[in-house]
């Protein structure tokens, strides 16, 4: 008798216990979920908790009394950079989640490099009036041509084979523009004479310009031009020539100069990268006056103006009416031993890909790709992105290192040691640039 009522007393404590653990779960899972929702919800540009000091610029705002930068621009007085951000804002980030364009099945940019040298070359180099002297690599003097026999696999799927005809299709009456620095410019040109065997002489034409230079086909009425904007925004670098300057001076809050030039391309391929690694940068925010710069490493200068860019990609960018793509890092080949231990070269003699999978050289900054890929996630459907950085690591063999034509006079000192001169930073052609305009046919 007894046992039952302390059995009954008992009875409702194991329930209840059940039932405040039942609602302790349910309670922590939901405010789990809460501020995990929080945390997705919470817009990228809002300031953390952390940041608060920081200060938001808002970019590519009409230029009031500030003057355009060139190559006599300088900077009155230097101090720290001060922490400002740019603050850019998706006016269509409310609307869902958007599908990156490059999601489909087969990841191209992971494969390898396969010897074919029935369907490569592409085009002759000879047979390319519009060849620049710092890529003719055979004319230069280079004898052993297996760098223009490659054709790029991907793992899964093959490439869409390149058809010049089917190209000039999708550019009739249409402007391709690629915007950046010279490893852009290189690629522009590849583009150029991928596509040139097609047009009959009297039916193109180039115009050099000042920093737009323009390759014209009439019978497409299209044109494939290149504008030289190495840093993306207004800089003291943007002469297309005179442009090697010991201080770097930015506008990091504007890309309008270029921008004005760039804005009515219907096909845009932009690149940026190498002008970002020599050294710090003296930013010279629109708002100054009296020529007050900030200084800053070259990764933090990189992230503001591609904040800047990414702004003007994000307000003026309408996916069905205009492409942009933009293509990640072009890395290097100085330091043989990266790749070939105990080794003291670089690119120079080098004749054959590297084939160690997922092989990744030290001049590609991981923590830049990281930066890049993030405003590039930001900006969605918007943007495509182009990413040679992988498939051009193993291609050590593909810079001109000694053969091209040097602007400089070569020491005696230096053509006694050719290695101490090599180019391993651009790319012979016929060659990989090629492939990169491949990649960019395969998507549009
Ligand atoms: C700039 O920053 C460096 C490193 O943080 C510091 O040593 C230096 O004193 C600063 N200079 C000025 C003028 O604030
Ligand atoms: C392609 O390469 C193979 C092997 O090196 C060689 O035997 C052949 O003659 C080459 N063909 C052409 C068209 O160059
Ligand atoms: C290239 O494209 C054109 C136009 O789309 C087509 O007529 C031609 O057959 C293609 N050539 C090859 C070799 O596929
Ligand atoms: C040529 O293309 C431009 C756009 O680039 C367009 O404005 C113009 O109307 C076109 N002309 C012809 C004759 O199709
Ligand atoms: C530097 O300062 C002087 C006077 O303080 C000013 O006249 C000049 O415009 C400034 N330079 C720049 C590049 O802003
Ligand atoms: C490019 O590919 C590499 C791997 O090959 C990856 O780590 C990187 O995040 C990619 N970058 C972008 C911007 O997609």
């Amino acid at each position: 008798m007894s046992v039952t009522p302390r059995w009954s007393r008992k009875k409702p404590h194991i329930p209840l216990l059940a039932v405040l653990l039942l609602v302790f779960i349910a309670c922590s899972i939901l405010y789990n979920e809460f501020s995990i929702q929080q945390i997705h919800e919470s817009p990228d540009h809002a300031p953390h908790s952390q940041e608060t000091s920081f200060t938001y610029v808002k970019p590519n705002l009409p230029k009031g009394a500030s003057e355009v930068l060139d190559r006599f621009s300088s900077c009155n007085t230097t101090r720290n950079y001060s922490g400002k951000k740019i603050q850019w804002v998706d006016p269509d980030a409310k609307s869902g989640r958007r599908s990156r364009v490059n999601q489909e099945s087969c990841d191209v940019f992971s494969g390898r490099w396969v010897f074919d040298n029935t369907s490569y070359p592409l085009y002759k180099e000879s047979d390319c009036p519009y060849m620049s002297d710092q890529l003719a690599c055979h004319k230069h003097g280079r004898s052993d041509l297996q760098y223009q026999y490659w054709r790029w696999q991907p793992h899964n799927c093959n490439l869409k084979r390149w058809n010049a005809t089917e190209m000039w299709e999708k550019l009739r009456g249409k402007r391709l523009m690629f915007v950046g620095d010279s490893l852009n410019r290189g690629q522009w040109i590849s583009m150029v004479c991928l596509l040139q065997s097609v047009i009959p002489a009297n039916k193109r034409s180039i115009t050099p310009n000042a920093e737009l230079t323009i390759f014209r086909a009439e019978e497409y009425n299209a044109t494939v031009e290149f504008l030289w904007a190495p840093l993306l925004v207004e800089s003291n670098s943007d002469d297309p020539v005179n442009h090697r300057l010991a201080e770097r001076i930015i506008r990091p809050d504007s890309v309008l100069k270029h921008s004005s030039q760039w804005e009515h391309a219907d096909i845009l391929i932009f690149n940026s990268y190498l002008w970002w690694r020599q050294g710090p940068v003296k930013l010279l925010w629109s708002a100054e006056e009296n020529g007050a710069c900030e200084e800053l490493n070259g990764v933090g200068g990189m992230e503001l103006a591609m904040g800047a860019w990414a702004d003007w990609v994000a307000s003026n960018v309408i996916p069905l009416k205009k492409r942009v793509f933009f293509v990640t890092m072009s890395p290097t080949h100085f330091w043989s031993q990266e790749w070939e231990s105990r080794s003291d070269g670089n690119c120079y003699n080098q004749m054959t890909p590297i084939t160690l999978e997922g092989y990744w050289g030290s001049g590609s900054d991981l923590p830049t790709m990281r930066m890049v890929d993030k405003v590039l996630s930001r900006l969605g459907s918007k943007v495509s992105v182009i990413n040679i950085t992988q498939l051009s690591e193993y291609r050590k063999d593909g810079h001109p290192s000694i053969y091209r034509k040097f602007w400089e006079t070569l020491s005696p000192q230096q053509l006694a040691n050719p290695a101490s001169y090599s180019d391993c930073i651009h790319w012979c052609l016929p060659g990989v640039p090629d492939v990169w305009n491949e990649l960019i046919f395969h998507f549009l």
